[in-house]
């Protein structure tokens, strides 16, 4: 499917707009789960899974339905971002070995991996229901999203029981 183009450095702008005065984590990646789904076309789940346990992902804010809630290094989309820490632009999941099929409408994803301090703090995922929705122009904006959302406090995330 065609898709009007994305105006990354805008959304990118629009990120440190909404972000600048406020010092919460939660609170920011929050809006910003928002501010993605609100820009992007096409899309019917953007969120953050969070390292809150060695090599371990855990739900974090999201717009979208019902998610798993734990996903290990290495496992599905989100996990191999989190493992090799290289964006990965997936155009059918269905032919992705072990992708974790959360909402089945699902069919293509963009998932940014988080690092800060050359530790994997967690991952952006971005799902369409179009196969092949995502352009690589579309991961590199993302990507360079990613960069600026290291940028905030992370030092405020901790470990979870
Ligand atoms: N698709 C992801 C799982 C998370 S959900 O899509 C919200 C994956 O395979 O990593």
């Amino acid at each position: 499917m065609s898709q009007t183009l994305v105006d990354y450095q805008l959304l990118i702008e629009q990120a440190k707009a909404i972000t600048a005065d406020e010092p919460d984590l939660i609170a920011n990646l929050s809006n910003l789960s928002a501010l993605i789904n609100e820009t992007l076309a096409d899309v019917n789940w953007v969120g953050f899974y969070l390292t809150r346990a060695p090599e371990l992902l855990v739900l974090g804010p999201f717009q979208g339905k019902v998610a798993c809630l734990r996903i290990a290094f290495g496992k599905g989309v989100c996990g191999a971002a989190a493992a090799t820490r290289q964006t990965q632009l997936v155009e059918d999941v269905h032919q992705f070995a072990g992708h974790i099929a959360c909402d089945a409408a699902s069919n293509s994803e963009v998932v940014v991996p988080l690092i800060v301090a050359d530790q994997v703090v967690g991952v952006l995922d971005i799902d369409s229901p179009s196969v092949a929705r995502f352009s690589p122009a579309d991961a590199a904006g993302l990507t360079e999203l990613g960069r600026f959302i290291e940028s905030l406090d992370w030092s405020q995330l901790q470990p979870s029981a």
